[in-house]
């Protein structure tokens, strides 16, 4: 991997359009967005060392860049075009940087968050069982409809990540921008995740099973909310890309058999 001795673009980053877990965006010009490393976690203290130089590593980005190259192959226009690069990041500090087409339209992405987060009904836990009155959130059902078919190939394609990689998508309504269509802009550290969770180190496995058992619950409540027919998903099979339904139960089952032992 090629690294980059100073901050490679003439652009600098500027004003902070969103934040997550791993990284802290930034509009770079007009059309792109720049994902760097977020020192901070979600609730704004310092990472831990560990946690950070690893999010700081080469390995990290190798890890995303492959986790673009299985989504993006089937997903293709639901994921937005994205560049992985290693070197002198913004802070002057090594680390990886991605470049990703730039997404405007924040109305619609705080309408799709509705789902998720209930702002508007404090108190509505996020499971299927709810959906029903999460589907009453004002705009949250127009929304569903506008977008149902790119909502299904999102819901599709985290049941076959889960199949392929044993990781489902983080279809956090976040990661979710609806624009034209239904962008799915962070692809959820699979491979990370992977790694994580045979790791033989304890604190690692098990946060990674919990992050595991909460997508395999955002599958449970998408399908709910979509109400998704029968062969719907199957729909969009192609080539290698062979999701089974029948094998979701059994994928969930052995997932947890896998935990006890
Ligand atoms: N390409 C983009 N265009 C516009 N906003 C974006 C883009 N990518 C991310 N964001 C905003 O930044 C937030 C965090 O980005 P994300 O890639 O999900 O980071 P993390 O991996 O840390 O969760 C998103 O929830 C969204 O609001
Ligand atoms: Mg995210």
């Amino acid at each position: 991997m090629e690294i980059h001795n100073k901050f490679p673009f003439k652009l600098k980053p500027g004003e902070v359009i969103g934040q997550g877990a791993e990284s802290i965006v930034r509009s770079l010009g007009e059309d792109w967005a720049i994902k760097e490393t977020n020192p901070s976690d979600l609730t704004r203290h310092p990472k831990e060392e560990s946690l950070l130089e690893y999010q700081k590593s080469p390995k990290h980005l190798e890890n995303a860049a492959a986790d673009y190259r299985l989504v993006q192959g089937l997903l293709g226009n639901l994921v937005p075009p994205t560049y992985f690069v290693y070197g002198v990041c913004s802070d002057g500090e090594r680390g990886g940087m991605i470049i990703q087409r730039k997404f405007e339209d924040p109305t619609s992405n705080e309408r799709i968050q509705a789902i998720i987060t209930s702002s508007s009904t404090p108190g509505l836990e996020i499971k299927a069982e709810n959906a029903d009155a999460l589907l009453h959130i004002q705009g949250v059902r127009e929304i569903v409809n506008l977008y149902r078919k790119d909502l299904l190939k999102l819901l599709w394609a985290s049941k076959l990540c889960f199949q392929v990689l044993g990781i489902p998508l983080d279809l956090h309504t976040r990661n979710v921008l609806a624009n034209q269509n239904a962008i799915l802009l962070d692809l959820g550290s699979l491979h990370d995740l992977q790694q994580a969770s045979g790791s033989s180190e304890i604190n690692l496995r098990v946060k990674a099973r919990k992050s595991i058992e909460e997508r395999i619950s955002s599958i449970r409540l998408w399908e709910t909310i979509l109400e998704v027919g029968p062969g719907e998903l199957e729909a969009f099979n192609s080539g290698e890309n062979q999701y089974a339904a029948e094998s979701f139960e059994k994928q969930v089952a052995r997932f947890r058999q896998q935990d006890r032992n």
